[in-house]
């Protein structure tokens, strides 16, 4: 059902849901399926599947030249790119590692695997984004590394905090996993701070089915993530490093990725279509603003935030009930964010005012190859019907004691 004539027609309220298949905020790419059986086809034919291959070597050339570094290491994923990298980065000795806590739901995790203590800082109210104003008063003797999270709309203050981390000798890591295609004023993304990492899996918008990889321009820090992630092996049976583990990317993973990556103007610019329909339509509807993505540099636009004003109508967790219940995937942006969820490892706990606020009134809409524009028209009237009814609806919801 596409339109709404009244209340009763809501799913939440027994209605028939607007799609059919569900509206995700997950990018959920899919390359070209020739061109990444013509990769595959390279590694079938070479009988080799894992232990840097065809793929993996000219992956990791092309993710180099994509970022303008001098090396990219690629890893089974994500996580365990960011694992190593703290490792290798980390001041050795020290107990601390500085990020945000409105980032992804698992950050503090992979610093409590690798032994570091999450010092959480705040963001800025303007960009959602750690800034070295918000860093600087969480660096302390204890600190062993910055990790530089992007928010998910637009960059962090890189120049603040690769300048801040160079005055206080402390290594900067960047998770830039949101900001694969961005640049700022100081150049593409993958080039700052001792190393940048990045996140294959396929929500992202290099879809590897699963994946990571570091760029940097320190040639010994390459080599060292190089045998971190094969083992610890500088030559066979000969261990060079400690704190190897087995966490390379496969063949497979790797030619999907450069399917990815051989389309990935075009996605953007699909991307850029979509966000461009929101832009055009939201304004329409009082109470929600777009989070716009700055055009003066280069932007992915993977993702569409929106910010729920004090004039919404409805909270948040009715407006995301409502949405999914019409199968819009609708999601809360990084909420709860990590200093206020529960952890069974060692951290300074902290007190972020402005952070509990940002993370009460955002919420991610979909997007990505999966919805169309006219997808957008129908959730943007949808989100209209909402505000035009929030009385009823909300008197409803009360009534059938969902509030
Ligand atoms: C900001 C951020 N950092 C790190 C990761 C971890 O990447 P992976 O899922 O490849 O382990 C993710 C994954 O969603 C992420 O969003």
């Amino acid at each position: 059902m596409s339109r709404k004539n009244n209340l009763e027609e809501l799913a939440i309220f027994g209605g028939s849901s607007m799609f059919a298949i569900p509206k995700s905020t997950s990018n959920l790419l899919q390359p070209n399926f020739r061109q990444f059986m013509g990769y595959s086809k390279l590694f079938f034919d070479q009988h080799q599947y894992t232990n840097n291959g065809p793929n993996v070597k000219l992956l990791e050339q092309r993710l180099a030249a994509f970022h303008e570094t001098a090396y990219c290491v690629t890893f089974c994923t994500g996580f365990w790119a960011i694992a190593l990298a703290i490792v290798a980065l980390a001041l050795k000795g020290k107990t601390e590692i500085v990020m945000p806590s409105l980032t992804y739901r698992r950050l503090a995790d992979i610093a409590a695997w690798v032994n570091l203590k999450p010092r959480f800082c705040e963001v800025e109210a303007a960009t959602l984004a750690m800034s070295a104003a918000t860093v600087r008063p969480c660096i302390n003797e204890n600190t062993a590394l910055i990790l530089g999270a992007h928010p998910i709309v637009n960059c962090c203050d890189v120049d603040g905090l690769v300048a801040l981390a160079k005055e206080k000798n402390i290594p900067l890591l960047f998770d830039s996993v949101e900001s694969v295609y961005e640049s700022t004023a100081g150049g593409k993304v993958g080039g700052f701070g001792s190393a940048e990492a990045f996140s294959l899996h396929a929500c992202k918008l290099l879809n590897g089915f699963g994946g990571g990889y570091i760029t940097t321009n320190d040639a010994s820090l390459a080599r060292q993530l190089d045998s971190m992630r094969g083992f610890g092996f500088g030559g066979v049976n000969n261990v060079v490093v400690p704190d190897g583990i087995n966490a390379s990317l496969n063949e497979m993973h790797a030619a999907m990725t450069l399917a990815s990556l051989d389309g990935v103007d075009e996605q953007v610019e699909r991307n850029r279509q979509r966000y461009y329909t929101y832009r055009r339509l939201l304004p329409a509807i009082p109470g929600i603003r777009l989070l716009e993505f700055n055009e003066r540099y280069r932007a992915g636009y993977k993702n569409i935030v929106v910010e729920l004003l004090d004039e919404w109508p409805l909270t948040r967790a009715d407006t995301i009930s409502i949405l999914n219940a019409e199968k819009i995937l609708a999601r809360a942006y990084y909420s709860p964010p990590l200093h206020r969820k529960p952890m069974a490892f060692p951290h300074i706990p902290t007190d972020l005012p402005v952070t509990d606020r940002l993370a009460e009134g955002y919420l991610n809409l979909p997007c990505g190859q999966l919805v169309s524009n006219d997808d957008i028209a129908r959730i943007v009237e949808m989100l209209g019907f909402i505000s035009a009814n929030a009385n009823q609806i909300n008197d409803r919801l009360r009534e059938n004691g969902v509030k």
